[in-house]
């Protein structure tokens, strides 16, 4: 199996441009199907998660030209059948297909989605948003078998706003007969590309990026061009690493207002960043002081960068919190960040870290235990000394576009190794 293998301690210098947004991509491949036309998405990571929807797409029939950065649909009619835990198991955004094939077929039928192993991860807020709009929901061992024979707007309220389940009452609602209304509703970056896209094509969405948000159902959705948002992730995880270790780093390609939660926190600490209209950079490195960060929904703190901010943490002096609020298994890194030399505590409820700093960290043969638990161990490699081997790289790849290259061309020393 291929590892990474990272020699720590280098300065970074030069730019890193950031990729299409992750979890934006995902949703959107998905809705196209929902169109009646062509579809074209510029701006799509080339990550394995988008493979394993690609792979869906083909099973189902649906032939797409896939370019390094896009994809186009000719023709979005699928042949409705089975999806099998083989194909929706490989990732989360799986799911997605559901509310896509609902809202344009009235029928679906597949197994549950995969993805890492952070937590819980119910789709309980989906399937009740499904059943709102008038669909018959039906579990069965492992397979959810979803049918209408109309669907119909409702009002919605989320318990919580959760992204997931926003997206996908939004893709059942589309095109349903009256209007929908999702109260409580997730206002995160990605959310609101699919919202755009979705109107791009002749929906009828407003309250885009608020918590209400109306949806009146259209008969037929048009053809489109649509470029990905850049992903607040993979920026900000680049922000962090070019807080540790930039000299005249600059990340570009991103919305600074996005991950404002994340660089309000690093100039707490003391980092000094040059913010632009779209790009951050890190002129040199200092001596950074301990935070507390709290994870919570769009603008909060983000939790998929808890993990990568945790190396940050360890570097800085005196003691450090992190309180996770979404997931309950996120702190699946700390074991070999505390193997690197790091001095970190987990709460026996697993919900707070408390970080002793600083610490300098050791290379060591670690392992990804999940996508942004992989990009901590990433993040602590380059800053530690000597060699850092990371196991289990699939789940880097599965999120992070061409992670190798980009920290190379600014002075990584890191490669795939078998
Ligand atoms: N939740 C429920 N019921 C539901 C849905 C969610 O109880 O039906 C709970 C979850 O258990 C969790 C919270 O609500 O405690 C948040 O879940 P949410 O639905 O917002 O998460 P998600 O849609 O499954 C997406 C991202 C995650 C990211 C979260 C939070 C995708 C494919 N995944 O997951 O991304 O952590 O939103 O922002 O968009 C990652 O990229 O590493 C990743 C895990």
């Amino acid at each position: 199996m291929p590892k990474l293998k990272i020699v720590g301690g280098r300065r970074l210098s030069g730019e890193i441009v950031v990729d299409g947004a992750k979890n934006s991509a995902v949703a959107l491949i998905p809705a196209s199907i929902l169109c009646d036309e062509t579809v074209e998405i510029n701006n799509v990571p080339d990550i394995s998660d988008i493979d394993a929807l690609e792979e869906i797409l083909d099973y189902l029939g649906v032939k797409v030209e896939r370019g390094k950065h896009s994809i186009v649909f000719n023709d979005t009619k699928i042949d409705n059948k089975f999806i099998p835990c083989s194909m929706s198991g490989k990732l989360r955004a799986s799911y997605y297909f559901m509310g896509a094939i609902l809202g344009k077929y009235k029928h679906v039928d597949m197994c549950f989605p995969g993805g890492c192993s952070i937590g819980e991860r119910p789709i309980n807020l989906h399937l009740k948003g499904f059943e709102k709009l008038g669909a018959v929901v039906r579990e069965d061992d492992g397979r959810v078998i979803i049918d209408a024979d109309e669907l119909v707007g409702a009002e919605i309220f989320l318990d919580f706003p959760s992204v997931g389940a926003t997206i996908n009452i939004i893709l059942a609602a589309v095109k349903a007969r009256g209007k929908t209304v999702i109260d409580n509703a997730a206002k995160e970056p990605h959310v609101i590309d699919v919202c755009n896209f979705l109107n791009s094509m002749g929906a009828c969405i407003s309250g885009i990026g608020t918590g209400r948000i109306e949806i009146i159902g259209v008969d037929h959705l048009h053809a489109t061009k649509h470029n990905v948002v850049p992903d607040m992730i993979e920026a900000g995880t680049y922000v962090i690493i070019a807080s540790l270790l930039g000299k005249n780093l600059k990340v570009s390609n991103l919305d600074p207002l996005h991950i404002e939660s994340l660089t309000s926190k690093l100039e707490e600490a003391g980092v000094n960043l040059e913010i632009g209209d779209d790009y951050i950079s890190v002129a040199d490195v200092g001596e950074y002081k301990g935070i507390d960060i709290k994870t919570m929904v769009y603008p909060g703190f983000p939790t998929d960068l808890q993990q990568p901010m945790t190396p940050f943490l360890v570097s800085c002096e005196g003691i450090s919190h992190i309180e996770e609020t979404i997931w309950e298994n996120r702190f699946q890194n700390v074991a070999d960040t505390i193997k690197m030399g790091a001095s970190i505590e987990v709460s026996s409820d697993n919900k707070v870290a408390t970080i002793y700093g600083s610490s300098k960290l050791v290379g060591k043969e670690v392992s990804a235990t999940d996508l942004r638990g992989g990009a901590s161990m990433v993040i602590c490699g380059l800053i530690a000394e000597g060699e850092t081997i990371i196991d289990n790289i699939s789940y880097i790849l599965r999120g992070y576009d061409d992670i190798v290259g980009k920290l190379n061309r600014v002075g990584a020393d890191i490669k795939i190794v078998d």
